[in-house]
């Protein structure tokens, strides 16, 4: 194998296994964290885990503010609340514990702590200046990936959109994950996260920024997912079913950080931003659609992710993309996912307005077949 152009690969430090959350107090400790900022939301609290982190901290000689005002799609006003409240109280390191949206709103506010102004003016590709202080990541969900990756997706309410900030500036320094946390997620959301996983894996292996490093980390998480996904949505208490999440959803989250992603996310960014859906089961509904319009451009790899998704080496090369669409809608069945979008809200006369939001969207960029804005009208009319 070839690379015909520079790749790099970037990822911070992770700890994965049962208990990696009780080492929060030395990363406080080695950081010199004296005021924390814990950034959550409502569910994680009722979830007891804020409580845990609290103690660790205090245990530690650390002081604690916590910020839950983090909505399922996370808002530039509510970063700036964030980042209100990191400055009044004084702190000095961000702990964010929960799914992407405490993620990604922390490193919204880590930006806004040492680089001020308005979040909105960090929107694309490394506009950021200076690192943020210390970010601690515990993730809840296998999902997301934001506790590896260097993007943020932020919801801008007055326009109605979502927007990116890509940055290694928002890395963070560390990220505990912990299988154990799988178990208060509520069902529906392992199986949304879950799918969004298995997304930024499929997304990043057809990417025209994947590289060997990424394709290796791409390609196990796609294994382990499709293999994991029901047994973690069906037995909440299955801990090799939890740990094989979460370590999919890493896999897939260090592949998309470093190979970008595509158009189920372009489109998929254009949807919850206007209707606030949950961004996994959104992707869910794209993805087969996504795949056929794609397939013609990455016939070798959708071919390869087939086979990674259990159907018989071969059996793609009869049928077009048909099979990897069946195996695709056929693990969302298996998790509770039916119905398109229209069910969930997503109207026709919006299409017009979400496909020009879809082709301004950065992670479109990468995608192996680059559609015309008409294009992408026609796909969100088949997804409807
Ligand atoms: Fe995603």
């Amino acid at each position: 194998m070839t690379i015909d152009t520079l790749r790099k690969f970037v990822m911070p430090e992770v700890i994965i296994g049962d208990g990696a959350r009780n080492r929060a107090g030395l990363y406080l400790e080695n950081y010199g964290i004296q005021h924390l900022l814990l950034v959550t939301d409502p569910g994680v609290i009722r979830a007891g885990w804020v409580d845990e982190i609290s103690t660790l901290a205090e245990d530690h000689g650390v002081d604690l503010t916590v910020f839950d005002g983090v909505s399922e799609n996370p808002r530039t006003d509510e970063v700036h609340a964030g980042a209100g409240l990191y400055h009044r109280a004084g702190c000095d390191g961000i702990l964010a514990i929960g799914g992407g949206s405490p993620m990604d709103s922390a490193k919204g506010i880590s930006i806004l702590a040492t680089n001020g102004g308005d979040i909105r003016g960090y929107e694309g590709v490394d506009q950021i200046r200076q690192m943020g202080p210390p970010l601690i990541c515990i993730p809840t969900t296998a999902g997301s990936s934001a506790d590896v990756s260097q993007f943020a997706i932020l919801t801008d309410q007055a326009a109605k959109r979502k927007f990116a900030i890509i940055s290694k500036m928002i890395i963070p320094d560390i990220s505990l994950i912990d299988p154990a946390l799988l178990a208060t997620l509520p069902r529906e959301f392992v199986a949304y996260s879950g799918f969004d996983a298995l997304t930024h894996a499929i997304e990043a292996y057809v990417s025209t920024g994947s590289s060997p490093l990424t394709d290796l980390h791409a390609c196990e998480a796609i294994q382990l997912i499709r293999t994991a996904l029901p047994k973690a949505y069906r037995s909440r208490d299955d801990s090799s079913a939890a740990l094989s999440m979460m370590l999919g959803s890493l896999h897939a989250g260090l592949a998309f950080s470093n190979a970008s992603l595509g158009l189920v996310h372009a489109m998929g960014h254009a949807i919850s931003g206007m209707y606030n859906l949950p961004h996994g089961e959104v992707n869910s509904l794209l993805l087969p659609y996504v795949i056929r319009h794609n397939f013609p451009a990455a016939r070798e790899r959708y071919n390869r992710i087939a086979t990674m998704l259990g159907l018989p080496v071969g059996k793609i090369h009869e049928n077009g993309p048909d099979a990897i669409i069946d195996a695709i809608r056929c693990l969302g069945e298996d998790v509770g996912i039916t119905g398109t979008l229209g069910d969930r809200g997503m109207m026709s006369s919006h299409i017009p307005d979400l496909a020009s939001s879809a082709v301004l969207d950065p992670c479109i960029v990468t995608n192996p077949n680059i559609p015309e804005r008409e294009e992408v009208i026609a796909l969100y009319e088949a997804a409807l």
